[in-house]
């Protein structure tokens, strides 16, 4: 691996998450009033958004979809199958029990993810037009409509958001 492509992997982590903490931290400036501070916040984290997406274009790691939907599977099999299990064994013998719930519900999530990716690379022209539901609690994600309660997490599923 040449440098510049290990840079851009590192760079693409980084900004990939300086976007989730910048929207994390405008939710928490909304919550104290501070409305434009949380614009500021979002719209940094769209420009991180920026950067993540031309280091991942430089990369060269987005390809055809249906090539992508194989990288997703494999992405979430690694999860469910190998990460996640080795960082709950760890958070239960640390006794962390608030990263050994958000560990739980996201390798309970990434299965169905792989399934719901299994289903679309299967025939990803005819895949069945829907809306898809998300759990803001533990990210459970479904067709159609919410659960009364989250299968995963038993949230409400009134508190369940759409992604159309
Ligand atoms: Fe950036
Ligand atoms: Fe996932
Ligand atoms: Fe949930």
């Amino acid at each position: 691996m040449s440098k510049s492509e290990a840079n851009l992997k590192e760079a693409f982590a980084g900004e990939s998450q300086a976007n989730r903490k910048y929207l994390a931290f405008a939710r928490q400036a909304d919550k104290e009033g501070l409305k434009q501070v949380a614009k500021l916040f979002r719209a940094t984290a769209e420009a991180e958004t920026v950067h993540a997406l031309t280091h991942l274009q430089a990369l060269k790691a987005v390809g055809a979809t249906a090539e992508n939907l194989k990288a997703a599977i494999a992405g979430e099999t690694f999860e469910f199958t190998k990460m996640y299990p080795a960082m709950i064994e760890e958070a239960e013998a640390e006794g962390e029990k608030q990263a050994l719930r958000s560990f739980r519900y996201a390798n309970e999530v990434e299965k169905i993810h792989a399934k719901l990716y299994g289903k679309a690379l299967a025939n990803p022209a005819g895949l069945k037009e829907t809306e898809y539901y998300i759990c803001p609690v533990c990210g459970y994600t479904c067709e159609d409509h919410a659960p009364d309660k989250c299968p995963v997490c038993q949230a409400a599923g009134k508190m369940f958001y759409s992604v159309g």
